[in-house]
């Protein structure tokens, strides 16, 4: 079970003045279950590299397969895929359009000819889970705080019970608070319900604590494809194409440049806590 890029290539408006080529030679295999962040600088190809899992877009040259198939057969079926891969684009809550929360998170699985007890048992789990209260479920969704709409939207996809959840920058905008309350939740989700799950970020240190794997792009290119810590090891290179190692990452190379020899390859606080410990208790 898994998603394979093979070889894709993607081209906006070709033989065109606008001509652009967002992907370049992308091989990629994602299995079941992984937690996986997409970093890149803004314009690497990250929201055009997702919107091919599930047939979003089609690629200009190059295969992608679900589970095996080829979801470029004339008889694949794109929309049960469209349910199996579900996608929160960046800035979700601007697709939010019913007059309550709860009708908002109906929406997707009533299209999906359920019954309505299903329909209301999935979107109750999927509010509870985003961390979204009964007090809000009649609420509109335009009373609601930036991180609170965001948390409506991915309750949204998510009630559409997907196998694989892809979220485009879902902390885009939001404060600290904000965004470590829906990257807790999405961690949660992606432990309790066995999902694969895609986060798309600008940032390192967001995604560092979560995943357990990094895919790094630059130019349409994948750059790195590795754990947090190896890819981390590359922080003079990543800075290069426009990104940062988690701030961990540096505050252990100053230390270890004073003479105090931790481990450099923490990825996280927690990590990082330990390894001036390990040094510390040591003398
Ligand atoms: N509809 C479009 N028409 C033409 N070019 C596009 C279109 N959408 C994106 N591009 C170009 O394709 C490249 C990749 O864009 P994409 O949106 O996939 O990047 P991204 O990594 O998601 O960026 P961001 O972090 O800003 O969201 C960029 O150079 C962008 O300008
Ligand atoms: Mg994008």
């Amino acid at each position: 079970m898994s998603i394979i890029l093979d070889k894709i290539n993607y081209i906006y408006s070709p033989n065109t003045a606008y001509e652009k080529q967002a992907l370049k030679n992308i091989s990629l295999v994602i299995e079941d279950g992984e937690f996986i962040g997409l970093i890149g600088h803004t314009g690497s190809g990250k929201s055009t590299l997702i919107q091919h899992f599930n047939g979003l877009v089609k690629a200009t040259s190059g295969g992608v397969y679900y589970n095996g198939a080829d979801i470029y057969d004339t008889d694949y079926n794109l929309k049960e895929l469209r349910k199996k891969v579900g996608l929160v684009f960046q800035y979700p809550e601007y697709q939010l359009f019913e007059t309550t929360v709860l009708k908002d998170v109906q929406f997707g699985p009533k299209n999906l000819g359920l019954t309505a007890l299903e329909v209301d048992l999935r979107s109750y789990e999927a509010l509870k889970q985003v961390g979204i209260g009964d007090d809000l479920i009649d609420a509109s969704p335009f009373e609601l705080s930036g991180g609170q709409k965001r948390r409506v939207a991915i309750a949204g996809v998510l009630a559409m019970k997907p196998e694989v959840l892809v979220l485009d920058e879902p902390t885009a905008g939001l404060d600290p608070k904000g965004r470590d309350e829906i990257l807790g939740q999405i961690a949660k989700i992606h432990e309790e319900r066995k999902i694969t799950v895609v986060l798309v970020s600008h940032s390192m240190e967001d995604v560092a604590d979560y995943v357990e794997r990094i895919i790094v792009m630059d130019g349409g290119s994948i750059a790195y494809d590795d754990t947090p810590r190896n890819v981390f090891s590359h922080y003079k290179e990543l800075e290069e194409i426009g990104l940062a190692a988690p701030q961990v990452t540096y505050a252990m190379h100053a230390l270890r440049d004073k003479g105090i020899p931790v481990d450099v390859n923490v990825t996280t606080i927690e990590e990082a806590k330990e390894a001036v410990l390990a040094w510390y208790r040591k003398d």
